[in-house]
């Protein structure tokens, strides 16, 4: 049976996507069979994963619309053991299409639960709202993972998150869980960057994982590459971040304690163990220790 993740959260550019890519592929990295379901209309789960959409001609789209199944549009990745759903354009107007029919809500749970043997993971990449979209992930899933940006106002909007996923709970599916909440694009250096994970840790306490992802420059690259970042520069802190998510996702503990400064000072002096790396296309791999802003 595979764990089945949400990455939700109703806010744009909080680091859904990049969150979603990199845990799948630190996860595949795992050798844990994983699925990476990409259910925005935007496509940055599938490009980032340099698969061009204009190219893919079955998506998540068609399986929502009961016209393929969830299987035949799976395709590989570079990564070995990880799979990509691929969304394409026309999920834009899937939200709005799918509003007068049978049951609109489980159009996403149906298909998943068929492939449910195949997969250790299946993590679903989320737009930015809680439309039809939303609702469907969070109905086929077991869990959610909420990534929050440390940026002002980063509470904004959570309750109304947690009331979605309460009504969900009641009325969609009973089993749905908190999996984490990530903060995303730490600074250390600013003061703000602290008292948004004081305020966080106050409203989700232990749900808040103990990885932080630091704000990294080489994370915002890796995608126009068409790379996760454990291709792209497997030592930089933003790896090393995403790969001790994915330990701590998996119910390991996590090696290493990841403060931006701290981490960055550590990878200048050679002093850290860096995220493995991926084993279909090593020759793409850049090493090189990323700098103190990045
Ligand atoms: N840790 C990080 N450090 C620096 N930049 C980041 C980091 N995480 C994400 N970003 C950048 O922030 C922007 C938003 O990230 P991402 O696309 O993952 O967010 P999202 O929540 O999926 O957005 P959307 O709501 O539009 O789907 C992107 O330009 C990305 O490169
Ligand atoms: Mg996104």
């Amino acid at each position: 049976m595979a764990k089945t993740i949400a990455i939700c959260n109703q806010k744009g550019g909080v680091g859904k996507t990049i969150t979603a890519q990199n845990l799948s592929t630190y996860l595949a990295i795992e050798k844990k069979k994983t699925l990476l379901i990409d259910l925005d209309p935007q496509s940055n789960a599938t490009s980032g994963l340099g698969i061009n959409k204009r190219s893919v001609v079955k998506t998540i789209y068609q399986v929502l619309q009961e016209q393929i199944a969830l299987e035949d549009i799976i395709i590989p990745t570079q990564i070995e053991n990880l799979s990509l759903a691929p969304s394409g354009l026309n999920l834009t107007g899937a939200e709005v299409e799918l509003v007068n029919t049978m049951s609109r809500e489980y159009r996403l749970k149906r298909p998943v639960d068929k492939i449910q043997d195949k997969f250790d993971y299946i993590i679903i990449d989320c737009p930015p709202s809680l439309g039809l979209l939303t609702v469907n992930a969070l109905t086929a899933a077991g869990s959610v993972l909420i990534p929050v940006q440390c940026e002002y106002y980063a509470l904004e909007g959570l309750s109304q998150l947690m009331n979605t996923i309460n009504l969900i709970r009641d009325n969609l599916n009973t089993a749905l869980k908190v999996e984490g909440v990530l903060l995303t694009m730490a600074d250390y250096r600013t003061n703000l960057t602290k008292e948004v994970i004081e305020e966080v840790k106050k409203f989700f306490g232990e749900k808040v994982y103990n990885t932080i992802i630091p704000r990294s420059v080489k994370l915002t690259e890796a995608p126009g590459f068409g790379k996760p970042i454990a291709l792209y520069d497997k030592s930089s802190i933003g790896a090393i971040a995403y790969y001790n998510l994915a330990k701590e996702v998996m119910g390991g503990a996590v090696e290493l304690s990841l403060g931006g400064r701290e981490a960055s000072e550590a990878i200048s002096d050679g002093g850290i163990v860096s995220a493995p790396s991926v084993l279909r296309n090593d020759n793409d791999i850049v090493t090189e220790p990323e700098g103190q802003n990045g």
